[in-house]
């Protein structure tokens, strides 16, 4: 029998961009389809850097906000797709990644102080293709964040907009979901819609928003400002730790600071 070929693995060096942790297993992984050897212990972003790769687009906030660095991989001799966002998800042992930069998306223009039909019969005239939706299940399974996709697509058909906003609210518009729709559908511009809509149309109007912009609008706080703008830098700071906070449990609505001088 012949004598398995040993392949020799040489971790890459990229100067200071990550220090993987002392004593940190080395694995493979596979970005764009080429083999490299990481530190077991990197989310894929860093990954992706330690390998080489300097991010210029696909990749914002690094905290699993900004929904910019959306990723599929599979592992090696799984046909599972798989998908997560690359600042989010450790890399595993035999990892093949490719990072979605960009989706695109059905995004149609709209005016939302300028519509003639009920937010219901708007959303199916901008986005038609909501209601094509098979109940396939694949958005749900493809989201990041746990969103149920589909329930908050099924509720934007059945017209509950108010339900769709609540349901779509943690989503980070990395547009996985709508990159495996089989009806083509970009769920997530459709829920961006319907929540601004909601904001607009359907939530009761926040008084107190009204009274506050209305207050800034005729000048009250003008004085402070011009006062915050001329102070230092130190100053600032100081002013910043010092301030009055809200405890953590306070409850709702109730907590005022003592000072109301600029309330
Ligand atoms: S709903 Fe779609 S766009 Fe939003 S986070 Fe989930 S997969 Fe990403
Ligand atoms: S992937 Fe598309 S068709 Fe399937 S449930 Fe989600 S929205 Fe509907
Ligand atoms: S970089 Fe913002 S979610 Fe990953």
């Amino acid at each position: 029998m012949a004598a398995k070929k040993k392949t020799k693995v040489v971790p890459l060096s990229v100067g200071d961009k990550t220090i993987p942790p002392e004593g940190a297993k080395m694995i493979p992984i596979y970005v764009m389809g080429k083999r490299y050897i990481i530190p077991e212990t990197l989310t894929l972003m860093k990954a992706i850097e330690y390998v080489g790769y300097k991010y210029t687009r696909g990749c914002g906030c690094r905290g699993g906000i900004c929904g910019a660095c959306g990723t599929f991989y599979r592992f090696e001799g799984d046909y599972k797709l798989r998908t997560g966002l690359a600042c989010q998800t450790v890399a595993e042992e035999n990892m093949i990644i490719a990072q979605l930069p960009f989706f695109p998306s059905n995004r149609p223009n709209y005016d939302l102080e300028n519509q003639k039909g009920t937010p219901h019969e708007e959303l199916r005239a901008l986005y038609p293709e909501v209601f094509k939706c098979v109940g396939c299940g694949t958005c749900t399974r493809t989201c990041p964040m746990d969103i149920d996709v589909m329930d908050y697509v099924a509720l934007m058909k059945r017209g509950d907009l108010r339900g769709a906003a609540q349901k779509s609210f943690d989503c980070v518009m990395c547009g996985l979901c709508a990159s495996r729709c089989p009806a083509q559908i970009s769920q997530f511009t459709a829920a961006m819609y319907v929540r601004r809509v909601t904001g607009k149309k359907i939530f009761p109007k926040a008084e107190h928003l009204t009274n506050r912009v209305e207050e800034i609008n005729t000048g009250k706080y003008a004085k402070m400002h011009k006062e915050l703008a001329e102070k230092g830098k130190e100053e600032l700071k100081e002013l910043y730790v010092k301030r009055e906070r809200e405890p953590d449990m306070s409850e709702q609505g109730k907590w005022l600071p003592e000072d109301k001088e600029n309330l």
